[in-house]
């Protein structure tokens, strides 16, 4: 495994690889990785020749006030792991590097940016997308992995590839989870013990709304119920809505593919979880 921060040193090995015939993994991380990021490059290895992993805490998707400066930043660790699942290269830019002075291109996603996320974090997706963009140019692989904890995020990619006409193959993820049913993330270290523990309550409640949708219940009545367990648990609720994946439209009733997606704050610490949902026995 090599580590690189330079683009041109990404470069020069990527085609390299390219040269032997081999077809190239990205999988984009903020690093202080855990088994949820491990099971997208494990999967990213095994689908392909070479797994390219970035490591860059965005600076451009967090908004003033958010946990920037804060994020959890794990280095050496973070190569033990990728070491061990088998990643041919790690790829750590530098904010500078990747973001000259009079940087000022940004790619907007429309739509699909808008609500969930979106409305809760403002240019948040534009963050995102533009730096998914750029490490597509960066590294031009045939395929980019991404976790379906972060279905929002999902969408907006998708659509970015389509609109854009990036050769890219998405590959999604299933959420990886904590023994408890929480859905790993790098900011659940900021959870305090009492919090960690209100937050398993999380994943429980999303369950017993996907149980509730499968038997008929329609999509204000899941969303409202679920609100109200959330805020009952201690959980205080930024949103809860059944959307449609791929648009991330808010559905009135429950149909085939629809997911709940909801998003809490455990003390100061925000954590986002989506569930599946099958549709209800009339409406299937
Ligand atoms: P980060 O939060 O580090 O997540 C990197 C990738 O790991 C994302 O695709 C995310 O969905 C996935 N992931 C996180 N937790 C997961 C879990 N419990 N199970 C499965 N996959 C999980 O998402 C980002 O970074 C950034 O926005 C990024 C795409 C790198 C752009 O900066």
């Amino acid at each position: 495994m090599k580590t690189v921060t330079e683009l041109s040193s990404l470069r020069a090995l990527v085609a390299q690889a390219r040269a032997t015939g081999k077809t190239i993994a990205l999988v984009p991380t903020m690093g202080a990785l855990h088994e949820g990021h491990l099971s997208l490059v494990r999967m990213a290895r095994r689908e392909n020749d070479f797994a390219v992993v970035s490591i860059f805490v965005n600076p451009l998707q967090f908004a003033a006030g958010e946990d920037l400066g804060r994020y959890p930043r794990t280095p050496e660790r973070d190569e033990a792991l990728l070491e061990s699942a088998a990643a041919d290269v790690v790829y750590r830019p530098d904010a500078r590097g990747f973001y000259p002075a009079g940087f000022s291109t940004a790619v907007e996603v429309g739509a699909v940016s808008e609500g969930g996320e979106g409305a809760a974090r403002p240019g948040h997706f534009r963050g995102v997308a533009t730096v998914v963009a750029k490490l597509f140019l960066h590294v031009a692989p045939d395929a980019a992995y991404f976790g379906r904890k972060d279905l929002q995020q999902v969408a907006v990619v998708r659509r970015m590839i389509r609109d854009l006409d990036f050769p890219v193959r998405l590959v999604v993820g299933d959420t990886v989870r904590e023994p408890d049913g929480l859905a790993m993330s790098s900011r659940n270290a900021y959870l305090e013990p009492e919090e960690r523990a209100r937050a398993a309550a999380f994943p429980r409640i999303l369950a017993v709304a996907a149980e509730s949708a499968a038997e008929g219940a329609d999509a204000r009545s899941v969303e409202e119920a679920t609100r109200r367990e959330l805020e009952a648990a201690g959980l205080s609720v930024d949103y809860v809505d059944v959307v449609e994946p791929e648009t991330m439209r808010r559905l009135a009733q429950v149909s085939r593919g629809a997911a709940l997606a909801a998003a809490v704050r455990a003390g100061k610490t925000r954590l986002i979880d989506n569930v599946l949902l099958r549709a209800g026995p009339q409406r299937d």
